[in-house]
């Protein structure tokens, strides 16, 4: 394999996934190129690919060819080369990268620890997405940061909207790390957590000790008709959601997540995206606030989730193209997280 290339995916087939060779970017006055050094791999990735034309993911990191796509990762990447003062050669950045060996970025805001790319093709798309920040190499936060982060929103937006009233938070694919992670932060909200997961993996999600129970999809009728309840849907499965609508408590239903593959979101009640309840808490906080209280809640939470993930290292670009089709096809064990090393 040459130093250079992209792992691409057919646009309309996620599992036609290829790695190509690719020229090494030239460096421009006032750009910076990273070498995309480690990355992590989960459902969240595989949604972006589902909802790359809805949510815009592919206009991130553009393939060059219309009919296929390059489905952002996160982790770290070295500086390669720097035309920029403040973003040394060496230093290493975690954030949002292509599934590719290289990718030019132009630093703007240059922080000590942190720049945004201002690339003008990412001007018009989420800003959370667009900071690169030079923390400390750790296999936990490539693959849970960009999550719990979510999660950690996710948890604010609920509590924020008072659970719309609800008694019980119903939440599915409970054995996802968003999901799991949302329900660490709200174990003590007041609210009964309850878990819903595929039949095979209960015993996991039990053995997570942050929901008060675990049902498998098939259950919902065991859910106490008497108490309200909000649906956070982070599967997107319809069959689940229709389910769900029967049961006489149901207050509303949030959808969060697809890992079913299924877009669906446009029927639920209504949907969260991360980066809205970011703004509204950078305005009320500002960031320095926000980032302190994530970085406390992280710190509660890495502890007890190192206990619950076995990280499981592959390697090169073939390494990242099994990681990917065996995501893609829902084949991994929800105690794996798949990181690459490039
Ligand atoms: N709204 C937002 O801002 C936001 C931000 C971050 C993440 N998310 C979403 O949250 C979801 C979870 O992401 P994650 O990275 O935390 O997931 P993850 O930890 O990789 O989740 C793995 C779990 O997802 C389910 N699953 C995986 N592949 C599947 C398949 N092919 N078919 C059906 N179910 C499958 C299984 O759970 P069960 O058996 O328990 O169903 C599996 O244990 C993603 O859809 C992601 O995009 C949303």
């Amino acid at each position: 394999m040459t130093a250079s290339w992209t792992l691409s995916v057919a646009r309309n087939d996620l599992a036609d996934a290829a790695v190509a060779e690719a020229p090494v970017p030239a460096l421009a006055d006032g750009e910076v190129l990273l070498r995309v050094e480690r990355v992590g791999m989960t459902a969240n990735n595989v949604t972006y690919g589902v909802l790359g034309d809805a949510f815009r993911y592919w206009e991130f990191f553009p393939a060059g060819d219309p009919g296929r796509g390059l489905v952002p990762v996160w982790g770290f990447a070295e500086v390669a080369a720097s035309t920029v003062d403040g973003v040394p050669e060496g230093r290493r950045y975690y954030g949002y990268l292509p599934p590719a060996s290289h990718l030019v970025v132009r630093p703007d805001r240059v922080e000590e620890h942190r720049f945004r790319d201002a690339g003008p093709h990412r001007a018009g798309l989420p800003s959370a997405y667009n900071s690169y920040l030079a923390i400390p190499v750790d296999d936990l936060q490539i693959l849970l940061r960009p999550l719990f982060f979510t999660s950690f929103m996710l948890a604010d937006f609920l509590v924020d909207n008072a659970f719309q009233g609800a008694e019980v938070v119903v939440l599915s694919s409970a054995s996802s790390k968003t999901a799991y992670a949302a329900a660490f932060e709200l174990r003590d909200a007041g609210v009964r957590l309850v878990g819903l997961t595929s039949p095979g993996n209960v015993r996991f999600t039990e053995g997570l000790g942050c929901y008060d129970e675990v049902l498998p999809y098939d259950g919902v009728e065991a859910l106490d008709p008497a108490r309200p309840a909000l649906y956070v849907d982070v599967s997107g499965r319809p069959d689940v959601r229709a389910a769900l609508r029967q049961h006489p408590g149901l207050v509303g239903d949030v959808a969060v997540g697809l890992t079913s593959q299924v877009p669906n979101a446009l029927s639920a009640g209504s949907v969260f995206f991360a980066p809205t309840q970011i703004r509204k808490r950078t305005a009320d906080w500002g960031r320095e606030g926000l980032d302190a209280r994530f970085a406390a809640a992280w710190d509660r939470f890495a502890p007890v989730v190192a206990d619950h993930l076995d990280v499981v290292v592959s390697h090169g670009p073939e390494g990242l193209r099994d990681a990917w089709l065996e995501v893609l096809a829902g084949r991994t064990d929800p105690r794996v997280g798949h990181v690459i090393a490039l």
